[in-house]
């Protein structure tokens, strides 16, 4: 058809297709962001499934939902982001778009900035989730990096932070991690956090919160603490939420875009504006996943339960955390590993450079992101001590 030569693989979902390839039985994948249990298995929560018990009894249609996704979802969504008790829930100013995964949300939010702002930058940290920079550029937007990761501390780069803020315009959009920061696990303290929100505030950027692991942190509440710090401000924000990762609902592509604008007729505005994204993107989105997300929130019997699993799959990845340090320090490695443990959500930043990587798979069968970012959640008790030894020899 068209003269080209093949694309990149992808650098996250990519190595799914070399490590289904490869035929070593010992082989670890630490590549994309999937939570294992202790068999290494990606269950589906019990939660879910009675959620799917009770759809499956009593779905009676499967016809359209609406450009905005299910009616119950937006209010139910908006309670998880900020706390059932927060003032904003269902208020004029706030609307909520499901969306097909997080990815979905940060498409139909570029796609939105692209048409009402298009020339505006959007920011997006260094180091960052690999598709961030090919979604925005993809809406025809221009991104820029600001400094946040410092390779030397293992921790933020305060200063590097704030100084690129400062650069950063009023039309521009600012995308920030709501917790867990993908790849490094690092994030701001909540003094941190102020400071960015009062940022954005002086300065007028739109911040944009990609918030894919709720709950992966330190807890639901605790995990939403920089979104109300931004929030507190009264400021115009977007927020991207996945449901792939806290709900275990990866294939389902589930996720939410909530808009808060300064009033309600602004917010009429714009969300009609995201529905027309909507609409020239995907139509409206699939049903399923977000049934599945609302009879869970719905129901505070299966809440309970879903939280109570929640906390089972984040408790599992902290000591992952401490098995791997650890691991690494019994085997007399010379670096300093502890901030793993310090580290939040799925992944750790490593510290293992682009060629200690391809050492890992090559000699060990060890598959992680050429940047060094490893998956802590797909690793068990049964792999952890090979995986530490394979660590161990290429540092
Ligand atoms: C990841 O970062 O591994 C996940 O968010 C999955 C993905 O789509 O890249």
């Amino acid at each position: 058809m068209y003269a080209l030569s093949p694309a990149p693989a992808d650098p996250i979902l990519g190595l799914n297709d070399a490590f289904n390839a490869d035929d070593r039985s010992d082989k670890i994948n630490l590549g994309v962001g999937v939570y294992k249990d202790e068999q290494g298995r990606t269950p589906i929560m019990a939660a879910v499934k009675t959620a799917e018990e009770l759809l499956l009894a009593n779905e009676t249609s499967k016809s359209y939902l609406g450009i905005a996704g299910h009616a119950s979802l937006p209010k139910l969504a908006q309670a998880l982001l900020l706390g059932s008790d927060h003032a904003l829930i269902g208020d004029a100013r706030v609307k909520t778009a499901q969306a097909p995964g997080g990815t979905g949300a940060l498409r139909v939010a570029a796609d939105f900035i692209a048409k009402s702002n298009p020339n505006a930058t959007v920011w997006i940290s260094n180091p960052t989730w690999a598709n961030h920079k090919a979604i925005f550029e993809a809406a025809g937007l221009t991104t820029q990096v600001y400094r946040y990761y410092d390779a030397t501390t293992k921790g933020m780069d305060q200063t590097g932070l704030f100084d690129d803020l400062s650069q950063v315009k009023e039309t521009d959009v600012v995308v920030l991690h709501g917790c867990c920061h993908n790849p490094s696990g690092v994030d701001p303290d909540l003094g941190i956090w102020k400071q960015i929100a009062a940022s954005a505030k002086s300065q007028g950027w739109l911040p944009l919160v990609d918030f894919a692991y709720q709950g992966f942190g330190h807890g639901l509440a605790e995990d939403r603490q920089g979104l109300l710090a931004l929030v507190a401000e009264e400021l115009p924000l977007l927020v991207a939420a996945s449901f792939s990762k806290n709900f275990g609902l990866y294939n389902e592509r589930i996720g939410a875009l909530t808009l808060i604008d300064t009033d309600g007729d602004a917010a009429d505005a714009a969300f009609s504006h995201v529905k027309v994204s909507i609409r020239s993107n995907y139509s409206n989105p699939p049903s399923h996943g977000g049934s599945i997300v609302a009879t869970i929130l719905e129901s505070d019997e299966l809440t309970a339960q879903w939280e109570h699993e929640l906390t089972a799959m984040r408790s599992r990845i902290a000591d992952m955390r401490t098995g791997l340090t650890e691991g690494l320090t019994s085997r007399g490695v010379a670096q300093d590993f502890s901030f793993i443990s310090q580290q939040n959500g799925m992944f750790s930043f490593a510290g293992i450079s682009p060629e200690q990587v391809d050492r890992l798979k090559d000699e060990f069968g060890v598959y992680a992101v050429r940047s060094g970012r490893i998956n802590v959640a797909a690793i068990t008790p049964t792999n952890l001590n090979p995986l530490c030894d394979a660590i161990a020899a290429v540092i």
